[in-house]
């Protein structure tokens, strides 16, 4: 790379920075409606469209900002070729069920086309064709294994040894007819839609809990009540659990993207590696400009090396395959996987009629999120939908998830366990800016960051989920959390759940 290429600082994702938002008041006062609908990102605002476009009075309310979560950071593609899933789900679920995922996301990518048109919205939708590629013989015999899988499903697919971009691969397997777009330009014009019709967002108003009367309640932590007849939990990690145990059937991954300028110009496509760490690419358009969008290395969150190494890591694969002329924007996004990797979509808990979850999407949210507030919206207006039971929260598999219930849950003991006996006393006359510390303060473990004008922040670092320490994020400057994901800015406000509290601030002396 050049040596006078900029570096971001900070991170950004390109959708939020290249979009104005409109914005919406904190809720003030208790109400009541038809479903209360919690979270702002793709399921929460399609789900508000498609319930007011049908009558219902809706409520949606966003801890933060509207579409400043993992929608706002993804890297949007819109496509029904998950990496390789389909001989998996084929071997766990059977071919009916694999079969039924794919043509769920198939028919959520045609739902984004169908409103993009009828909307004439402007959010550069593009028809691309996508592909798994290998470069090592083991990953080759995979994408084979997988092709049969294809075959056998009826999903129209090829095997090929080259593609459009270049990259010398072993062969690779091609979904076609798969889709691009800025999601923030598509789900602000989805959201201006839905309040024509009668939709009501707050933002800034963090649910905290579900109380039964005659009807369900969202509780806000202001203590406003919301009350309803159906609530949607679009909140990517539910703030309600309802003893359905999400947080020991789910683990959180964070994924990096970085977005260049290369001397080449891209000639189409979605690409995503078959090998570990992950490569995903594609390209956007910014100010009629073409750029390059380079992501993967993901990790669990709270786990692992510095997060900068694994920008900087992103940054090297796009310098030594295609060079780099600048260096435009970087960011990271936060995903859930379930133990058997399908997401969880459906009532809270087997038997609930009026709670309702849409979760754990392993990166693949645009189709995942949209089929999501499909099948809800469909459940909520009593019309059949054919994908409910494959997502269903309550279904149980003993194999692989009973394997990998018991691994997660190890990894969290041993993480709750770690972090109570490292000990920590870090010097905080020798931090220096943009940097962070654990320490102790009073005898407390504290987090320390001193930002860019000297200023100290120090936290307690003792996540208020269920009390895992929280682990300092260089790269984002922020306090993640190895448990469950939880993720609190350097002030302490969470960023994600499950948390729902912010981290204790404490005093420096
Ligand atoms: Fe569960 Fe922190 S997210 S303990």
């Amino acid at each position: 790379m050049t040596e006078n290429i900029h570096i971001p600082q900070f991170p950004e994702s390109y959708w939020r920075d290249s979009i104005e938002l409109p914005s919406f008041p904190r809720l003030q006062d208790s109400v009541k409606t038809d479903v209360g609908i919690v979270g702002g990102g793709i399921t929460g605002i399609t789900a508000a469209y498609l319930l007011a476009k049908e009558g219902l009075k809706v409520t949606l309310i966003d801890a933060g900002l509207l579409l400043k979560g993992t929608t706002g950071h993804t890297t949007a593609k819109i496509t029904a070729q998950h990496g390789l899933i389909y001989d998996e789900f084929s071997r766990h679920f059977g071919a009916e069920q694999a079969s039924k995922y794919h043509q769920a996301n198939m028919e959520a990518k045609q739902l984004i086309e169908k409103l993009v048109e009828q909307h004439k919205i402007k959010c550069n939708y593009q028809q691309e064709d996508a592909y798994i590629y290998a470069t090592s013989e083991q990953y080759q015999e995979k994408l084979e294994t997988e092709k049969k899988a294809y075959d056998e499903l009826g999903i129209s697919g090829e095997l090929t040894n080259s593609i459009p971009l270049g990259l010398s691969i072993k062969s690779a397997l091609c979904m076609e007819k798969q889709a691009q777009f800025h999601p923030l330009k598509y789900l602000k014009a989805i959201a201006k839609e839905a309040e024509k019709n009668g939709a009501v967002f707050y933002e800034n108003t963090t649910a905290v809990d579900v109380e039964y009367n005659k009807h369900p309640a969202i509780v806000t932590r202001d203590g406003k009540r919301i009350t309803c007849r159906y609530v949607i939990q679009a909140s990517h990690y539910p703030f309600y659990d309802g003893q359905g145990f999400y947080p020991t059937r789910m683990y959180a991954e964070r994924a990096y993207i970085v977005a260049v300028k290369t001397p080449e110009k891209f000639p189409g496509g979605m690409y995503i590696n078959a090998e570990s760490p992950s490569r995903s690419i594609r390209s956007a358009q910014m100010d009629g400009k073409e750029m390059w969008l380079f992501a993967g290395e993901n990790h669990k969150t709270g786990q692992g090396q510095s997060t900068m190494q694994h920008y900087d890591a992103l940054q090297q694969f796009a310098e030594e395959k295609f060079g780099i002329t600048d260096y435009v924007y970087r960011w990271s996004a936060q995903d859930l996987t379930t133990l058997d990797k399908m997401p969880y979509i459906g009532p809270v808990t087997r038997g609930e009629n009026s709670v309702f979850v849409a979760t754990g999407f392993r990166k693949w949210g645009m189709t995942n999120g949209t089929i999501a507030a499909s099948i809800l919206s469909d459940r909520i207006l009593e019309k059949e939908n054919p994908y409910a039971e494959i997502y269903s929260p309550s279904r149980f598999q003993a194999d692989p998830a009973i394997r990998k219930f018991m691994r997660t849950n190890a990894d969290v003991a041993k993480h709750l366990i770690k972090g109570k006996l490292e000990y920590t006393n870090n010097n905080i006359d020798e931090l220096t800016p943009d940097n962070a510390i654990t320490t102790r303060i009073n005898g407390m473990r504290a987090g320390v960051y001193m930002d860019k004008e000297r200023n100290l922040h120090a936290v307690d670092t003792t996540c208020k989920h269920l009390g895992c320490e929280t682990h300092w994020n260089s790269g984002d400057r922020t306090w993640d959390c190895p448990c469950h994901g939880s993720r609190y800015s350097y002030t302490g406000e969470v960023l994600n759940g499950p948390a729902n509290e912010p981290l204790n601030r404490v005093e420096i002396d």
